[in-house]
């Protein structure tokens, strides 16, 4: 199975278990890191489950939307490695990746 390697705010990293279909966003969330607060559920209208991407893997996630890119905008932490990991979908392709909850805003 395709490992996720998750970075806490307080820089703790844990490498979890990738179940390939699920989103990022809910790979970390039943992972019990509770400090993705993921508020919308995955419907891409909170950016509460804000993460900074290891910039390797740029080009093999999916495009960014436009909804996705102006929800990033309201963030105050938003960097070029940003995305939001509820619009992100786990597969093989993605195995060793590295990503950082974003600060809260
Ligand atoms: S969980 Fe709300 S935008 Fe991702």
């Amino acid at each position: 199975m395709p490992k996720l390697i998750v970075v806490t705010r307080e820089g703790v990293e844990r490498e979890i278990e990738g179940d390939a279909g699920l989103t990022v966003m809910e790979l970390i969330r039943d992972a019990g890191f509770d400090e993705l607060l993921a508020l919308c559920g995955g419907c891409c209208s909170c950016a509460t489950c804000h993460v900074h991407v290891d910039p390797a893997f740029a080009d093999k996630l999916p495009k960014m939307t436009d909804d996705e890119n102006d929800l990033l905008d309201s963030s105050a932490h938003r960097d070029e490695r940003s995305r939001l990991s509820c619009q992100l979908r786990f597969s093989d392709a993605l195995d060793g990746m590295k990503v950082q909850i974003a600060e809260e805003d």
